[in-house]
C-alpha cells in the first residue's frame, strides 16, 4: 500500500482528519480537488460570521449616540458591499493557505484533484492510482434544491452566491427557514433587503427549541420580515415565488431566490459501488465509531449526514483515526452543540424542552431572563432567555438552550457539564465571575430547583 491511511476531502473533517493520523505515526495523504478547509472556509462558517460581524459593527456604530458616543458623522451609516468582501475573502484566504501550511507541516502528501474509488483500497485521481490500508470519506455536502418549476429570468441564488453578492436585490424569497435561511435573512434585512422566508413546517428553525423560535420570529417580523410557515413553494416566475399553505395559493413579488432547503451529502462521483460503500437515504451509512459497512472505509462529517456541523466533521474525524490506530473512539451525537449567529445569538445543546418531555416524561425547566442581567444591560443587549433542562431522576442537565449576547461562546460550558454528566444543582454551585452573562446560566440553573435569586 502508498499509504496508512488516504483522506477524501479537505473541509474540516479531511484536513483534521490528515493531521491527526500523521501525528498518530501514519503514512498519509489527503486527495482534494478545491480548496483546503472546504465548505467551512470557503462557503459556509467563516464567510457568513464575517458578513454577520459586518452588520454588528454597523449596528453598534448606530447606536452609538445610546452610549454617549458623539460627533460619530451622521446617522445614515451603511456598508459598503465591496469593502466588506475584502474583509471576508482575506480572512478566508488567510485561513485556507492556513490549512495547507499546516498539512505541509505534519508531512501529510496533498494530491489536487477528484478522488474515485477502484476498489476498497485503490483511488483514482487523474491519471493517477493511489492505495490505501485505510479511506476516510470527507467529501461534505451541497446545496439541494426543489423540484419545481423555475423560470429562467429569475436569479436563484444557494448560501454560495449570497456569500459573494456586491449588488442586492430589493426584495429577496428565502426558501426555508433553516439555520442558513435564518443567518442569511438576517444578514440580508439588516442591509435593507426585503426578505421574504417561506418554510415548509410550521415553524422557521424547526430544531431550535419553540420558545426560542417565537422570539426569533417577533424579532425578525419587528425587522419587518415577512415569515410563513406551512407553506409549500409551488412554482417560481419571472418576479414572484408562488406557495401553498392550507389548500390557497399565494404569491409575493422579489427580485431574487435564494434556496435554503437544506443540504444533501457529496456522494456521486465517488464510485462507491466499486469499494461496497453502503448509501442509506443519500448519505454514506457510519456508525459511532465512523466505520462504514466496509472494513477500512470511514466515513466522516456531513458526507454521513449525521449533524452537518464543521465541529462535528472535525470530532468525527478524530475518532477516526484513533480507531485506525486501535484506540475505541467513539462520538457521543447528543451532546453536541450549535449555533447561530444572528443577534442576540442563539446556541443549543441536548433536547429541546419538546424532546425532553417525549423522552422522560415529566422534566424540570430553569428560565432566566436576560432583562434581569446587570451585564446583558451594560452590553446594551438585553433580549433573550436562557432555559436550562434537567431530568428528574438524578436531575442531570438533558438541554440548554441561549438566546442571548455571547450565547455561541458560553454554549461551551454547557457541552463540558453535559459531558460531564452534571445536574443543574452541580453547576449552579460553580462560581462564575460577575458582571457577567454567563452569571446568567447559574440563574437559569438555580431556577430548575426553584431557587431563582433574581428573577
Ligand atoms: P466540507 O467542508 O464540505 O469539505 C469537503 C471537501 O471535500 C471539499 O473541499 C470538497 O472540494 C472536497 N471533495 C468532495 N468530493 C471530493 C472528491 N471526490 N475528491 C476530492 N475532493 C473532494 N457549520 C458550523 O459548525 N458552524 C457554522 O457556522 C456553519 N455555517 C455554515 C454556513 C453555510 C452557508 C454553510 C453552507 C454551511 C455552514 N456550516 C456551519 C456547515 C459546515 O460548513 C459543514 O458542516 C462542514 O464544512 C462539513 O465539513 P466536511 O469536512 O464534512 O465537508
Ligand atoms: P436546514 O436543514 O437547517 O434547514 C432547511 C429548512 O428548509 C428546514 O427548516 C426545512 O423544513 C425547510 N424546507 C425543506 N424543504 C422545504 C420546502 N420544499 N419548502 C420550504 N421549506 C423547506 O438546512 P440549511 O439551512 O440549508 O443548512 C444546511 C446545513 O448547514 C444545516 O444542517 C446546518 O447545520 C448547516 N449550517 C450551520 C450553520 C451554523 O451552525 N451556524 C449555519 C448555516 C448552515
Amino acid at each position: 500500500m502508498d499509504y496508512d491511511v488516504i483522506v477524501i476531502g479537505g473541509g474540516p473533517g479531511g484536513y483534521v482528519a490528515a493531521i491527526k493520523a500523521s501525528k498518530m505515526g501514519k503514512r498519509t495523504c489527503i486527495i482534494e480537488e478545491n480548496a483546503f478547509g472546504g465548505a467551512c472556509l470557503n462557503v459556509g462558517c467563516i464567510p457568513t460570521k464575517a458578513l454577520l460581524k459586518s452588520v454588528e459593527v454597523m449596528n453598534t456604530i448606530r447606536e452609538a449616540s445610546a452610549y454617549g458616543v458623539a460627533n460619530i458623522g451622521g446617522q445614515d451609516i451603511f456598508l459598503d458591499l465591496n469593502a466588506v468582501q475584502k474583509r471576508k475573502n482575506t480572512i478566508v484566504k488567510q485561513l485556507v493557505s492556513g490549512v495547507g501550511g499546516l498539512l505541509r507541516k505534519n508531512k501529510v502528501d496533498v494530491v489536487k484533484g477528484h478522488g474515485s474509488f477502484l476498489d476498497k483500497n485503490t483511488l483514482e485521481v487523474g491519471d493517477r492510482k493511489i492505495t490505501g490500508e485505510n479511506i476516510i470519506i470527507a467529501s461534505g455536502s451541497s446545496s439541494k434544491s426543489l423540484p419545481v418549476e423555475i423560470d429562467p429570468e429569475m436569479p436563484v441564488y444557494t448560501s454560495t452566491e449570497v456569500l459573494d453578492l456586491t449588488s442586492l436585490p430589493d426584495k429577496i424569497a428565502i426558501i426555508g427557514g433553516g439555520v442558513i435561511g435564518v443567518e442569511l435573512a438576517y444578514y440580508l434585512s439588516a442591509i435593507g433587503v426585503k426578505v421574504t422566508i417561506i418554510e415548509f413546517l410550521e415553524r422557521i428553525l424547526p430544531m431550535v427549541d419553540r420558545e426560542i423560535t417565537e422570539m426569533v420570529r417577533r424579532q425578525f417580523s419587528d425587522m419587518g420580515m415577512e415569515i410563513h410557515t406551512g407553506s409549500k413553494v409551488t412554482r417560481v416566475e419571472k418576479d414572484k415565488i408562488i406557495f401553498e399553505k392550507d389548500g390557497n395559493l399565494f404569491e409575493v413579488p422579489c427580485d431574487a431566490v435564494l434556496m435554503a432547503v437544506g443540504r444533501k451529502p457529496n456522494i456521486e462521483g465517488l464510485n462507491l459501488e466499486a469499494a461496497g460503500v453502503r448509501v442509506e437515504r443519500g448519505a454514506i451509512a457510519s456508525d459511532v465509531h465512523l466505520t462504514t459497512n466496509v472494513k477500512g472505509i470511514y466515513a466522516v462529517g456531513d458526507v454521513n449526514g449525521r449533524s452537518m456541523l464543521a465541529h462535528t466533521a472535525s470530532s468525527e474525524a478524530i475518532v477516526a483515526v484513533e480507531n485506525i490506530c486501535g484506540l475505541t473512539g467513539k462520538m457521543e451525537y447528543d451532546k453536541i452543540p450549535s449555533a447561530i449567529y444572528i443577534q442576540p445569538e442563539i446556541a443549543s445543546i441536548g433536547l429541546t424542552e419538546e424532546q425532553a418531555r417525549e423522552k422522560y416524561g415529566d422534566v424540570k425547566v430553569g428560565r432566566f431572563p436576560l432583562m434581569a442581567s446587570g451585564k446583558a444591560k451594560v452590553e446594551g443587549e438585553d433580549r433573550g432567555i436562557i432555559k436550562i433542562i434537567s431530568e428528574l431522576r438524578y436531575g442531570e442537565i438533558v438541554g440548554a438552550h441561549l438566546f442571548c449576547a455571547h450565547a455561541t461562546e458560553m454554549i461551551a460550558e454547557l457541552s463540558v457539564s453535559m459531558s460531564l454528566e452534571c445536574t443543574a444543582e452541580e453547576l449552579a454551585k460553580a462560581v462564575h465571575p460577575h458582571p457577567t452573562v454567563s452569571e446568567s446560566i447559574l440563574e437559569a440553573c438555580h431556577a430548575v430547583t426553584g431557587k431563582a435569586i433574581h428573577s
